[in-house]
């Protein structure tokens, strides 16, 4: 019989510092059957304990590898799913707070998705029909509607190579559910900001004439990411303004200003190689997550190098920031006592046609 789950509200005041006795105990404890995954936005205190880290597709291919029997992912909702899909039946995913979710995830669901797909296809002939390609940043049913209508999972470290396979499928492309990854890929594919149209998902057709659709070659769903629309190109300006020599690196999350804006663009993982390999001495703003640009401004200090973020105000993933000291030591510790708690399971026939769009994207990434 399995032990009772100890209740998380005892958990709530215990000190931080008492908290990393506690894991580590907890982590002793488990030794091999358990791994820690955590996305390079983790607060510090969690992303210390981490076995493994990684932007979102290094991630992805993790948690397909280990062999472990728990995965507790720190990082949010879509991608403790994406670990379960990826992993083997027998593998548990456990995310340790509930409430970690993506507010940019959720501006698609798979009701406005199968509108859009049905009003696409009033218009559109089946050989001018779009190939849907979701951001990883999405539910475990959008990527299942994108591995059974011949679509793709996209991250920011691939999203130009999975249009380019879009492409060959299909005219057209509709990208969900963030506008300005989709913008940005397709500019870099050389498509013209005239050939893009936002699709406002609360409009009939998208608030799109048919002409609109038909001229279009990326139809780009209405969503963006609220901590990443915060960075400004007034923000660069001023910095190459003090800092002549300068280097600017933004998230594709940006709005296309600011990545146009940018010296380089790219995914965490991509901005976290790209300052280690830079010279000695360099100062670099970044458009990106808190967390990430304090951990690395302190990391690359003994190089010498200055990094500094890009916007005067606090831009954290607050969601992300829910997985704390306190819900982990919860989750370990149950764990430790025979217990699982926030499991992460999605639905058989679910999974196995997100695993399809997964997979087509691991092929080719
Ligand atoms: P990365 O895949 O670049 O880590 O991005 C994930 C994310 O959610 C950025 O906001
Ligand atoms: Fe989602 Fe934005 Fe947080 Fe990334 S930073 S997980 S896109 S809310």
């Amino acid at each position: 019989m399995q032990a009772e789950a100890i209740n998380f509200e005892s958990f709530d005041d215990i000190q931080d510092e008492a908290c990393v006795q506690r894991i580590e105990e907890a982590k002793r404890s488990l030794g091999k059957s358990t791994v820690i995954l955590a996305h390079h936005y983790q607060r510090a205190d969690v992303y210390r304990h981490a076995d493994l880290t990684g932007d979102s597709l290094k991630l992805a291919y993790q948690a397909a590898k280990t062999d472990a029997d728990y995965l507790v992912f720190c990082g949010v909702h879509f991608m403790a799913e994406v670990a379960d899909i990826l992993s083997s039946n027998e593998q548990t995913v456990i995310l340790p707070d509930l409430a970690a979710g993506c507010s940019m995830a959720d501006m698609a669901n798979l009701t406005k998705v199968e509108r859009a797909w049905r009003e696409l296809a009033e218009i559109l002939s089946p050989e001018e029909m779009v190939t849907p390609v979701t951001y990883i940043n999405s539910a475990a049913d959008l990527k299942a509607f994108c591995g059974e209508h011949g679509g793709i999972v996209c991250t920011s470290s691939n999203a130009v190579k999975i249009l380019e396979w879009s492409f060959q499928q299909r005219e057209k492309v509709l990208f969900f559910p963030d506008q300005h990854l989709g913008r940005w890929s397709g500019h870099q594919l050389g498509i013209s900001l005239d050939e893009m149209q936002v699709w406002d998902f609360d409009q009939p057709m998208g608030g799109l004439t048919p002409e609109q659709i038909k001229q279009a070659k990326i139809l780009l769903w209405k969503g963006h990411c609220s901590v990443h629309q915060m960075f400004q190109p007034q923000h660069i300006l001023k910095f190459r303004n003090q800092h002549p020599d300068g280097i600017v690196i933004s998230h594709p999350e940006c709005s296309f200003e600011v990545c146009n804006a940018s010296d380089y663009v790219g995914s965490t993982e991509y901005i976290i190689r790209t300052i280690a390999e830079a010279k000695e001495g360099t100062r670099w703003l970044v458009g990106t997550e808190l967390n990430l640009v304090s951990r690395i401004a302190e990391e690359f200090k003994p190089q010498n190098k200055i990094v500094q973020f890009m916007s005067p105000l606090v831009c954290m993933c607050s969601t992300m920031a829910r997985i704390d000291p306190q819900h982990l030591t919860w989750a370990l510790e149950n764990l430790a006592n025979g217990v699982v708690v926030n499991q992460i399971r999605v639905p058989q026939s679910e999974a196995e046609l997100a695993k399809l769009a997964l997979d087509r994207m691991l092929t080719i990434s």
